[in-house]
Order: structure tokens, then sequence, then C-alpha cells
């Protein structure tokens, strides 16, 4: 981790992820969220305003990055919610077998380094019909685009800590063992290459 990774990168995620048509994504998928819930890539805590309090009983937010923790510390201070931040990575999910009801993921699936060992470790953690609710970017539907996505995609990642445009979230979903059994797709506002939206709900297969 470099001064620009600790200093600088913590703050422009955060203003990326808090644009308009962002924060509609959010409104859509977090207030799904029930009981037990484990946030991977829990940033800077952007999702606590849009949690259903009446529904939820606790939050662990897996977040690997502590500068992005202590940009949590605030917003979780005036959530009210019961949040347990964990500095692990996705990878490394260290709670047990079947013990969340909620796995959520938002904006993260396209920075995470084994995405498959993370999505191995959501199941794990899953109780009997638990969901995961995710809302991502990725793969574009249009050739055209997908042919800049994967153009830029190297150099991008260089300075976004790791940021891929270019990932098929539902195949990747799919291919982990999940269900999409709620299936939304489109472009948001913003940049075609980095707002084609994925989001919905996912069960084990
Ligand atoms: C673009 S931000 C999204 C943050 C937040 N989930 C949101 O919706 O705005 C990606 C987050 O994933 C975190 N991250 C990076 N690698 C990760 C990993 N291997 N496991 C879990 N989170 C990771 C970053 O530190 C960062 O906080």
């Amino acid at each position: 981790m470099g001064w620009y990774d600790d200093h600088i990168l913590p703050h422009c995620i955060t203003l990326a992820c808090n644009t308009r048509p962002v924060r509609l994504q959010r409104e859509k998928i977090v207030p799904q969220a029930t009981g037990d819930v484990l946030e991977i890539g829990f940033g800077g805590g952007p999702n606590l305003p849009y949690y259903d309090r009446r529904n939820i009983r606790k939050v662990w937010g897996l977040e690997p990055a502590a500068a992005m923790r202590k940009l949590a510390e605030a917003p979780i201070a005036a959530s009210g919610i019961d949040v347990e931040l964990i500095g692990l990575p996705g990878e490394e999910i260290p709670l047990d077998a079947a013990s969340i009801d909620t796995v959520l993921v938002t904006y993260t699936l396209c920075t995470i380094g084994d995405v498959a060992a993370t999505l191995a470790g959501m199941r794990r953690v899953l109780r009997p019909g638990g969901r995961l609710l995710f809302c991502e970017h990725g793969s574009a539907p249009d050739p055209g685009v997908r042919h800049w996505q994967d153009k830029l995609n190297s150099g991008w990642g260089r300075i976004t800590g790791g940021c891929n445009m270019n990932r098929d979230i539902p195949y990747i979903i799919e291919t982990a063992g999940f269900s999409i059994i709620e299936d939304n797709r489109m472009y948001i506002p913003g940049l075609r290459i980095l707002s084609y939206n994925f989001w919905g709900a996912a069960v084990i297969r």
C-alpha cells in the first residue's frame, strides 16, 4: 500500500460510488437485506443509510483496506446499526459455516483478486435459504463498449486499486454454484464503459 492507495484512492472511490445513479442502485438492493448480514468490501459504509433497520440484526463488514475502515468509523457510529468491521479480504471470511442470512456485495466483485474463492466463502457462510444480494458494474452487452472495456481494463486497474471494468458478473456468480433468482441489468447514467450494472439476488444451487 503506497501513499496514493492510503490517502487519495479511498476518497476517489468514495466520491465515485456516491453519485446519484449509484445511490439509486443502492436503494434497489440494500433494503432487501435481512437478519445477520455479511457485507463484503464494506468500503466507507455507503450502504448503511439504505439498510432497513427493522429487518436486520447485525452487519459484519469485511474490508481489507485500513484507510477505508477508518472512513467507515463515523458513518457506522451515526447509523445506530450494530456493525462489526473485519480487516480481512473476501477470500478469507472468518465466520462460521451457515451463520449468515444475507451476503451483500456492491461494486466490489470488480476488485476482488480471487473472486472464485470469495464466492465459495459466501456459499459456505450462507444459511439454507439465505441470499446473496449484489449490485455491480461489469462487462457491457454491446461489442463496441466491450472492446474499449477490454482495451482499457489493465490501465484502469492500475489507478483504481485493481478494479476490472469487464467482468461478467452473472457468469462469475453462477459459475460459483449460485442460481440468480432476480436478474436486472442496464446502463446507469455515466460513462458506458463503467456504467453497465448488474443487480439482484442469488441463492445456493
Ligand atoms: C469500489 S469500492 C466499493 C465499496 C462499497 N462496497 C460500495 O458499494 O461503495 C471496492 C471495495 O472493495 C475493497 N476490496 C478490495 N479488495 C478486496 C477483497 N479482496 N475483498 C474484499 N474487499 C476488497 C476495497 O478496499 C474497497 O473498499
